[in-house]
Formats: structure tokens, sequence, C-alpha cells
């Protein structure tokens, strides 16, 4: 299950993001991970096997408070950007993902929107200045953004950030966890009787949300997840809604609590038996008091049509690493989910597949070797 930047088969996905960077003390992007700079140079090198590959490198708020503070003026925006630019180019990533949305109090958070707004103006207008004199192709703007309404209201000007961006990555997953005391599928693609008070929690409502705010359908991307979200049960019930009130053990291989990739799933359904969640169009098993939703080929399938319906630009992934990339799991080949997802792809007008590779579980297995 070890998985590096060489194992990534170049011809997947239209676009890699690499996941992630951080922004540092002085205000400058920043790598992460031990092994990261090392890793950017296998991952960009996979541009020598498909000269039409896109690489983009992701930047996320780490536990600190830094994006808020680079935010905050227009000097650490200038720095940051200048870094972000001179990162990129030296690393030889295509260009720029922001992974972003408002964590602080919400006092200040019509004041932090309107300055995410101005970074994404200004890295915009840094980077078509830089392409002009530079000659090369100027470097792409994306963003990742949440699917959660009220997180959604409270973090972006959509109209504004819209102009900027040239894709937007939604987080159409993780809509739901333990918390919420019953077992639910994290990632549906329609709301379901269950869900009476909550019917933004689905992939339908979120895209549509971002599309009535004022997102083009064509730069809004639909996330799909290659793992599911795993809860204990409580009591004898095991439908959707039935009681649970903890995460499930770790999968195997990667070690977290409550997720489990694709292909555990495959090792967990080896003679269980899968379900279908008619109304929200997605599966999930149950295997004692073990409960898990997760997403399967059909569900994928019915997924990529209803973007393809809906003129959605295209499809983003999380994550490279979850799928069954050896094909050793699940005996449905390799990269079962985003092989399924490309070939769908391509049989429609829609063609951006933007996959991340998350550079996490290299260094866990590392460790466990
Ligand atoms: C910008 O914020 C930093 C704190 O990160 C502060 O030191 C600096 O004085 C601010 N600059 C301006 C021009 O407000």
């Amino acid at each position: 299950a070890k998985y590096l930047p060489e194992n990534v088969d170049p011809n997947l996905c239209t676009h890699l993001i690499y996941a992630f960077a951080i922004v540092n003390y002085a205000n400058n992007i920043a790598s992460s991970e031990w092994n990261d700079v090392t890793l950017y140079s296998t991952f960009n090198a996979l541009k020598n096997r498909n000269p039409h590959l896109i690489t983009l490198l992701s930047v996320r708020d780490q536990d600190s408070n830094q994006f808020s503070i680079m935010l905050s003026n227009w000097t650490n925006r200038q720095t940051f950007i200048k870094s972000s630019i001179e990162f990129l180019r030296k690393y030889n990533f295509d260009g720029l993902d922001l992974d972003w949305e408002f964590k602080g109090t919400s006092e200040t958070h019509l004041e932090e929107k309107l300055k995410f707004t101005l970074l994404c103006k200004e890295l915009l207008e840094a980077f078509l200045a830089e392409g002009q004199s530079n000659k090369d192709a100027r470097l792409i703007l994306t963003a990742t953004v949440s699917a959660q309404k009220e997180v959604i209201e409270r973090s972006y000007n959509i109209p504004e950030i819209s102009q900027y961006l040239d894709f937007i990555s939604v987080k159409t997953f993780d809509f739901h966890t333990f918390k919420d005391g019953i077992a639910r599928h994290h990632s549906p693609l329609y709301s379901g009787i269950q869900d009476e008070e909550d019917i933004n929690s689905n992939t339908d409502s979120a895209l549509k949300f971002w599309r009535f705010q004022g997102a083009p359908p064509e730069k809004l991307l639909m996330g799909f997840a290659t793992y599911g979200r795993s809860f204990i049960l409580t009591s004898s019930q095991s439908g959707v809604g039935a009681p649970a009130n903890n995460l499930a053990s770790p999968g195997p291989y990667t070690q977290e609590m409550g997720l489990w990739s694709y292909f555990e799933i495959c090792l967990f359904l080896n003679g269980g038996v899968v379900q279908w969640i008619e109304d929200q169009k997605v599966p999930f098993s149950i295997k004692g008091s073990d409960w898990v939703g997760f997403d399967n080929l059909r569900s994928f399938e019915i997924k990529i049509k209803y973007l393809q319906e809906h003129g959605f630009g295209g499809a983003f992934v999380w994550a490279l690493d979850l799928d069954d990339f050896s094909g050793y799991f699940c005996g449905q080949g390799n990269y079962p989910l985003v092989n399924h997802l490309k070939k769908w792809l391509m049989l429609g007008k829609s063609c951006i597949n933007l996959c991340e590779f998350l550079n996490a579980y290299t260094w866990l297995h590392v460790e466990h070797l």
C-alpha cells in the first residue's frame, strides 16, 4: 500500500495536485513534509511521460493561524505571492491551488472573506504579469473549497473569486461525521429521508448552491472520494440513520480512525454484502457493528452522468493514494475508481479530471516498514 509519485499513472488525470504546502512564519510558501522537495521532482517528472499533464501545488492552513496572518495585509500577501511564483517555477509546477475555508470566529469572517478575495485577485494579476514577462504559459490558479452551506456563506465571495480562479474544486464529501450520532453516508449525491433538517448536506445541493451564487458551472469540479467513512453502530439497527456513536477502527494500511481507503473497503467487503441507498445513489455495507458508507463503480457512474447533465466542468478526486492503485485488493484492475471516472468523462464532454496526491501515507508506510 506504499505510494510514491513514481507510482502515479501520468495518463489518468488531466491535472495532478500535490498536497500540501503551507505558509510559514515569514509568509512564504513552504513544504510541509521532510521528503517533499525530493518528491516534487519525481512528481513533476511525470510530465516527461505525458506532455499534456498539468501539475499544481496545493497550499493550506496547517494548524497555526499563519494563513490568516498572510491574508491580513497587502505586504504579507505580496510576500506570499512572490514566494509562490518562485517556488512553483523552481520545482516545475504549473500552478497553485488554494485549499481554504474560514475557520475563525464569526466576527471576523467578513473581513477575511474580503482578504481571501483580494488574495485571489492579486495572485491572478501577478501570474498574468509573470506569464507575459516569462514567455512561459501563465501559472494556473485554482481553489479547493467547502461544500457546506454555512461555511460557503461565511468564507467566499463567489461571484468575485469565480472570475479569478481557473477552476473551483468543491469538496462534496465529508458531509457527515460520527458526531451526528447516526450512521450516514459522507458523500451522497442527493439528500435522503433521514436528512429532513439537513437538506443541504449533499453533492447536488452544494453544487447548485455554488452555481446559483454565481460560479460558472464549467469552472466547478465535483469532488469524488476514493474512500469511505466508517462508524460504530450502537444498537441492532443497521440501516441509514441507525444510531452510531464513534469512528470505526483504522484500516490496516492507512491507519486513520473512521476513514477507509477504497482498497481497504474491498478487504472489508470480502464476504460482506453491498447495500444501496436508493434515494442518495450511493452504497454502504455493515459487518458486526461496523458501518461504512463509500463510493463504488456504480455510484461514480451515476455521479459522472449527473455532472455531465448539469454542465459542470469535471471531476476532482481525493485522493489517488486511496484508490486500489495497484489492483491488488479489489480484483478490478489498477485504479478501478479513477479509471472508471476517466472512461466516463472521456465519453462525455467534460474532460477535466483533477487528482490529488497526498504525501502523508508515504511516510506512514516508511515508518511501518
Ligand atoms: C502586516 O502584518 C504584519 C503582521 O504579520 C505586521 O507586522 C505589519 O506591520 C503589517 N503591515 C502593514 C503595512 O500593515
